[in-house]
Order: C-alpha cells, then structure tokens, then sequence
C-alpha cells in the first residue's frame, strides 16, 4: 500500500492509471477504522483493479469543537488493516492540503456548498452545518480521485441521500455503490464513536436497534399510521432512560419525507445521546412485505449482522 499526503500526486497516479483502463474504486473515511469501514473496502476491492481510501478527519462537519478533538485516532492499526485489505493508496492529507488555513489556524472556506432541504431535517436540523461540511469535502475528494467508483454505507442514511444528490446534480463522473449496515450480533450498528461508549453503555446501545426492530415488526403486522408506530419506537427507548433521544421518525426512502401511511420502503431513523457520544442508526421496512422470521429478514434487510471480531492486534 501506498500512501498519499499530495492531492496532485494522487491525481496524477490515478490518472495514468485511468489510461491503462484500470477501473478505480475509492472508499472516504475518517478513520479509526472497524468492520463497517472494511466491509466498504473489501466490496471495493472485489469490484474494482483499483482501490484507493481516504482517511481525513474534516474540521467543517463537525459542528461541535469538541467531537472534532475527541474523534477517535489510531493511524497505525488503520495503515495495518487496510494493507491487508488489499488497499492500494492511501491518501492521507493534511489540513492544508484540503483547506486554506489562516493565521489563527483556522480553515478558512470561501468556497462553500450549500445542501437546502437537507440542512433542515433530521441530522441537518440537529448539526447545524454538517452537510455543507460533507458535501464541500467529499466534493474536493472526488475531484481529486476523478471518475471512479465509491462506496457509502447505509448507516449513515441521509449522507448517502445527500451524496446521490450532489452527484446528480452537479454531474460528477462517479458512481456510489450504497452498502449494508454492519452491526454487532446483539444489534448495535459499528461506529467509530462507539469505542468512547463505557461497558455498560455498549450494552443500552442495542436498545437502539430493538426498538427499530419492534417498529419493523408493527408494520409488517399491517399498522399503516406512521405517527403510531413512531409512538411505539419512542416509548421503547424511552424505558431506556440513559438514552437522551434526538428524533424517531419514519421516511420515505427517496425523498425523506415522512408520510402519513405507511406504504411501500420506508426507513426508520433515529438518534440520540448515550453519555456524551450521539449514536444514530437507521432501518428499512417494506410495508408490502409480511412478516419474516428474523434468520430470513437478515438476509434480506440491509444490515449484515456480523459476530463482533476484533480487528485490533
Ligand atoms: P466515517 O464515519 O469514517 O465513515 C466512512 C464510511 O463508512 C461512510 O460511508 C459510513 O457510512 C461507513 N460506515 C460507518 N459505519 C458503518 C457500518 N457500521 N456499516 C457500514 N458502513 C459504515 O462518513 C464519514 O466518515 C464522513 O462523513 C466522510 C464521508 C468520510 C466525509 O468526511
């Protein structure tokens, strides 16, 4: 595996690599890497003669100074894990070479991109900023990667919506492969975020996926009023009285729009606060779909359930 620090130098590789007919595939990351993360390089690998991945921790998507500081860093076990993931660049630059920074060390953005809509839902209404801070990076990453393939995982639902827009609409020469939710086997989704979870807050957590799970279980049992089944999600967590809830609510899965009936795929959203680390998880439904017995559902929902190997040597 090579590593990258140089946005030109990486173009410049994977440019010429382009013209030998090397297909690129590029997974973005912020590192601390786990079975989520490899599970989009390794779909990647398979797919593609080429594998890049990005690990930058971006300043303009954090919209609280400290989550940005206590992000999670463990560069050496990422560098090992992705070597033997097959990775074949890494690219991993600086604050600078992404931003311009100024005098007090600040990036400094004149060039900003503004998300609307997606701002003013859900993870945009309660991260203020968030998504420009995502779109403006990603942006910048797949102009310096070029045309390639890139991998999104569903657990982070509305940043896969945001990401298939911005590549719709500003006709970037990329095509997002969307993949599954890693989780735990007792539910819980894998995040980077996790790790600052205590003992007996990793075990709270899993209430989280039941309470989705008993959702995903109401409509399939025929209930069609949205506002009752995100009733039942939220009376569920609220047992849990350590979790500080953001917001249940229940979308349409191309619009994010929450309906008044349920019908068709819809996805369950949620977030909250567990200590001082904010989970967020999602769930698909298919209103049209009966009731399955649960080893049936996990091959067909969107969320791999893996037994929880430890990647850390
Ligand atoms: P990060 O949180 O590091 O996530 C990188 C990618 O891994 C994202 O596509 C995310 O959805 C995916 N991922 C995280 N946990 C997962 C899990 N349990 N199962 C499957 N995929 C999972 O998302 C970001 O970084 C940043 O916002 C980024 C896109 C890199 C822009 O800075």
């Amino acid at each position: 595996m090579q590593i990258v620090n140089s946005a030109k130098e990486l173009r410049q590789t994977l440019d010429r690599l382009r013209l030998s007919a090397k297909k690129i595939g590029f997974v973005p990351t912020m590192g601390f890497l786990h079975e989520g993360h490899l599970s989009l390089v390794e779909r990647c690998k398979k797919e593609n003669d080429v594998v890049v991945v990005s690990i930058f921790v971006n300043p303009t998507q954090f919209n609280v100074s400290s989550d940005l500081e206590n992000y999670p860093k463990d560069l050496d076990n990422d560098c090992e894990i992705l070597e033997r993931s097959g990775t074949d660049y890494l690219f991993l630059p600086s604050v600078s070479e992404m931003y311009n920074i100024d005098s007090s060390g600040k990036t400094v953005t004149d060039i900003k991109i503004s998300c609307g809509e997606v701002n003013s839902v859900f993870e945009g209404a309660f991260r203020s900023g968030h998504f420009d801070g995502v779109a403006l990076v990603v942006t910048k990453l797949f102009n310096i990667v070029g045309e390639c393939r890139t991998y999104f995982g569903l657990k982070d639902y509305q940043q896969v919506y945001l990401i298939s827009k911005l590549i719709q609409e500003l006709f970037l020469p990329i095509e997002m492969v969307k993949c599954p939710t890693v989780r735990q086997e007792s539910g819980l989704a894998l995040s980077s975020r996790n790790a600052r979870l205590t003992d007996k807050e990793l075990v709270l957590a899993n209430e989280i996926y039941f309470a989705m799970k008993e959702g995903k279980r109401m409509i399939e049992s025929g209930i069609t009023e949205t506002k009752k089944v995100i009733e039942l999600i939220k009376n569920h967590i609220l047992k849990t009285e350590e979790i500080k809830l953001e917001y249940v609510s229940i979308v349409k899965e191309d619009t994010l729009v929450v309906p008044e009936l349920l019908t068709d795929k819809v996805r369950i959203l949620i977030a909250g606060w567990l200590g001082n680390v904010r989970l967020i998880d999602n769930l698909e439904v298919n209103c049209n779909s009966e009731l399955k017995d649960e080893l049936f559902e996990h091959h067909l929902s969107d969320s791999s359930i893996i037994s929880e190997r430890k990647i850390k040597v």
